[in-house]
């Protein structure tokens, strides 16, 4: 999701985006070679199934940290910065408010632990060209994300459960793309940024937002109804999971004019249209509830 936009804001004449298919990147032989010849490398790639990943943990470990580690002994070798992403999970949630780049890390959930991880190892490798970027919440054009997914099951269901006691700070990422293009321009090579768009949310605020701006009735048909439901224990997550942009904002001052706030519009993309209805759906009635 974020590499693909990310490749689209730097330009295919300035960058190469690579997919699984030409790098793996837990193959660190291969890692070395792809990285030869750039200045700057930019890992978007991570196992980022977080329920998923508490029953597979190996497989999250072996991306997000060894695959990291790699890229990062990879630029080492080839005098490239690595800028990692990174996630606001490596956080435990407790705080009241916004967590700094520098606050006490302490994931809670396996895939938190193992970005975590790939965080410290990078820096290990190649402590003078590492930046770590933390991102929060992503929704984007390309791949699987909660905008999508909550349309398209609004789209089946007559009521749908969301939670209501997660807060974070849903983040598109063509914004991201854009604060790290920014942060490249900028010629910064170590640090950690925080880049989110402004404001916060909880999972049933989001879905209230994104379906006031689906425009249901005009596509003939009307929107499900939301009960807010509370998280199902499969992973623990953090209750308040925001952090606090201000670094990336520092790095350059116009990055100020891309921060966005949920009020303001970014959910208004073009990108998030509603799904099209299977022609067999509309004489079907749509089945009870969904929960997500
Ligand atoms: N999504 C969020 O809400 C969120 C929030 C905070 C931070 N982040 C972080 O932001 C970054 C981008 O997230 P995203 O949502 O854009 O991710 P995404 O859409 O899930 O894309 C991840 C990509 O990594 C690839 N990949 C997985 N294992 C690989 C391997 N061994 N070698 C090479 N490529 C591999 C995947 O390939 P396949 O398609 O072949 O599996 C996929 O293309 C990640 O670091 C993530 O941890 C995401």
């Amino acid at each position: 999701m974020l590499g693909r936009d990310l490749l689209g804001v730097l330009g295919e004449a300035s960058a190469v985006g690579l997919s699984r298919k030409d790098l793996d990147i837990t193959d660190a032989s291969a890692a070395i070679t792809a990285c030869e010849g750039f200045d700057v490398v930019v890992n978007c790639a991570a196992y980022t199934a977080v329920d998923e990943a508490e029953s597979h943990k190996e497989s999250a470990f072996t991306v997000n940290h060894t695959g990291a580690r790699n890229l990062a002994r990879a630029a080492h070798q080839s005098g490239a910065t690595l800028i990692q992403v990174s996630t606001d999970y490596v956080f435990d949630g407790t705080s009241t408010t916004p967590y700094r780049v520098d606050a006490p890390t302490n994931p809670l959930s396996v895939y938190g632990a193992s970005k975590l991880a790939g965080e410290h190892a990078v820096f290990e490798e190649n402590p003078d060209s590492s930046i770590i970027v933390r991102t929060s919440w992503l929704y984007g054009q390309h791949g699987t994300s909660f905008p999508r997914s909550i349309l398209t099951a609004g789209r089946d269901r007559e009521y749908l459960e969301v939670v209501d006691d997660q807060v974070g700070q849903p983040t598109w990422t063509r914004d991201v793309a854009n604060m790290l293009d920014q942060l490249i321009g900028a010629k910064v090579h170590s640090g950690i940024f925080h880049a989110t768009n402004e404001g916060r949310a909880s999972w049933f605020e989001f879905a209230q937002k994104l379906f006031d701006l689906a425009g249901w009735d005009s596509d003939g048909c009307s929107p499900p109804k939301l009960r807010c439901s509370h998280v199902l224990p499969i992973v623990q997550r953090g209750r308040c999971s925001t952090i606090a942009n201000g670094r990336i904002m520092a790095c350059n001052p116009l990055a100020h004019g891309n921060q966005r706030s949920m009020t303001h519009g970014n959910l208004a993309s073009p990108h998030l249209c509603l799904p099209n209805r299977h022609h067999d759906q509309e004489s079907k009635p749509r089945p009870g509830c969904c929960r997500l």
